[in-house]
């Protein structure tokens, strides 16, 4: 993204934004609450367009008009606020909209045992144990919901997966489950947005962290280059940063 500008009225929610994202990268996007995050990310989901500057995937100039546009393109999003159908189990989940009908397609019945195999294809991708497929949704732990989120993200094979506070909601144990999803994400060549309020979380899975703050970036460093107190004083803002935080 270059020169990236968003306004919502009044507000400047983003202002001439560079950001940029490698293959295989996984970057982690921070910021105080209101800072512009999601904004951004919106811009590349699909969600809302720039007012100013340009987007390029792949070295081409690119103009994402909606999310379905964004998917064409193989960027994909996994919000916070998690889209699950909670009384369909998780085959039917990670094939929501898009049942295989292979057998017999112009019947249009929905191929239950493809549906299957996949949903355990991609789990495995994701070294992720489930013990009962056919359960609903609604039995599994945040960390396991979280899961079928992004194994449904993944069943169109994307180039980007962005990730806005995938990890949020949950418990320790579950976050740590996240996390090593991203790198397995990153091991099997997908590039990665991550959005946490935890830097620790940032730091343990990002290549590098963009920092923004009242919606201009204020930091773009190596993730081994920086500390989270350094971050923090970029967050804030110097002037404003109480002593000894971290
Ligand atoms: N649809 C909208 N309409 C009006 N204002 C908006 C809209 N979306 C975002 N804003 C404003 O733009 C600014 C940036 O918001 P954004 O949601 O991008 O922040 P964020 O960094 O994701 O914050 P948080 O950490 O709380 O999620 C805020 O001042 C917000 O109120
Ligand atoms: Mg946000």
């Amino acid at each position: 993204m270059k020169g990236v500008s968003k306004r919502f009225g009044g507000v400047h929610a983003l202002e001439k934004v560079d950001f940029s994202l490698g293959k295989d990268e996984v970057v982690g996007l921070i910021g105080d609450n209101g800072a512009g995050k999601s904004t951004l990310i919106k811009m590349l989901a699909g969600v809302y367009r720039p007012d100013d500057g340009e987007i390029l995937f792949e070295g081409r100039q690119v103009e994402i008009h909606n999310p379905k546009e964004a998917k064409s393109l193989g960027i994909e999003t996994v919000y916070q606020e998690l889209a699950l159908v909670d009384n369909l189990d998780i085959p039917a989940n990670i094939f929501l909209g898009r049942e295989p009908t292979f057998r017999i397609p112009w019947l249009g019945i929905i191929d239950g045992q493809e549906m299957e195999r996949h949903a355990r294809q991609i789990l495995e991708r994701l070294k992720i144990k489930i013990n009962s497929m056919h359960s609903p949704v609604l039995n599994l732990s945040g960390g396991q919901r979280q899961a079928v989120a992004i194994s449904r993200a993944l069943y169109s094979n994307p180039k980007v997966m962005i990730m806005d506070e995938p990890t949020a909601a949950l418990a320790v144990k579950e976050v740590n489950k996240v996390l090593d999803l991203i790198v397995q994400l990153k091991k099997s060549g997908v590039s990665v947005i991550f959005i946490s309020h935890t830097l620790q979380n940032t730091f343990s899975v990002s290549d590098r962290v963009v920092i923004l703050r009242k919606g201009q970036k204020v930091g773009d460093i190596a993730t081994d280059k920086t500390t989270p107190d350094e971050v923090v004083k970029l967050m804030v803002g110097a002037e404003e940063a109480p002593t000894g935080v971290v």
